[in-house]
């Protein structure tokens, strides 16, 4: 699909793309890759959250591997429905629709782990940039535990642009994409 980079940043984009490919698919890297990483770092025993989780099987992944209760968001109403029909008989996956940008929905300090593959990304990539990456950040900084892990799985523009912003989030792993 050709498109203006910009329209990843806008949620009519993702209800298009969802409906015209229903998946799955993986940005950046799948489960099994980067699963040495999230072992590492996100604990199995803590509710994570996936934010911005598209059509990704990475949830899945995540379950099939021991983690008891992976909630997993997304702006887009045409994937968490798909989502919420796919997965219906597996208990510990969870979808929701909802902005990252308001998760007033969850209360604060619930998550042990946050993940995000290409979710910060998009929004870098839509009007209103820092303003909407800035709101997620605080949001995300919000959701997690005390000693919480934000694992970033980006594309290295992103990061770099974002440096400061991220030093505000408690504890970050990046995993930046080669491409
Ligand atoms: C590049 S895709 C990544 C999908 C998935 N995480 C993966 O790794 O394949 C970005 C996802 O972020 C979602 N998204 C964009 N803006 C969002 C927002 N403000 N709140 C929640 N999800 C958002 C899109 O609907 C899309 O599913």
């Amino acid at each position: 699909m050709t498109t203006s980079t910009q329209a990843y940043g806008e949620p009519w984009y993702w209800d298009n793309r969802y409906s015209n490919e229903p998946g799955p698919f993986d940005w950046y890297q799948k489960y099994l890759t980067l699963a040495p990483i999230i072992n590492l770092y996100v604990p199995r025993h803590h509710p994570t959250l996936v934010v911005g989780c598209g059509n990704s099987a990475f949830s899945e992944g995540m379950v099939d591997d021991g983690y008891s209760d992976v909630v997993n968001v997304d702006i887009s109403s045409v994937v968490i429905e798909a989502m919420q029909k796919k997965y219906k008989d597996r208990p510990k996956l969870k979808y929701m629709k909802m902005d990252v940008r308001d998760m007033s929905a969850f209360e604060s300090e619930y998550f042990g782990a946050v993940i995000d593959k290409g979710t910060l990304d998009s929004i870098l990539c839509g009007n209103n940039s820092r303003q909407n990456a800035a709101k997620m950040l605080e949001e995300v900084w919000r959701v997690l535990k005390d000693k919480g892990v934000y694992v970033l799985v980006t594309a290295p523009l992103s990061i770099i642009n974002l440096h400061s912003d991220l030093r505000r989030v408690k504890s970050v792993f990046a995993a930046i994409d080669s491409l």
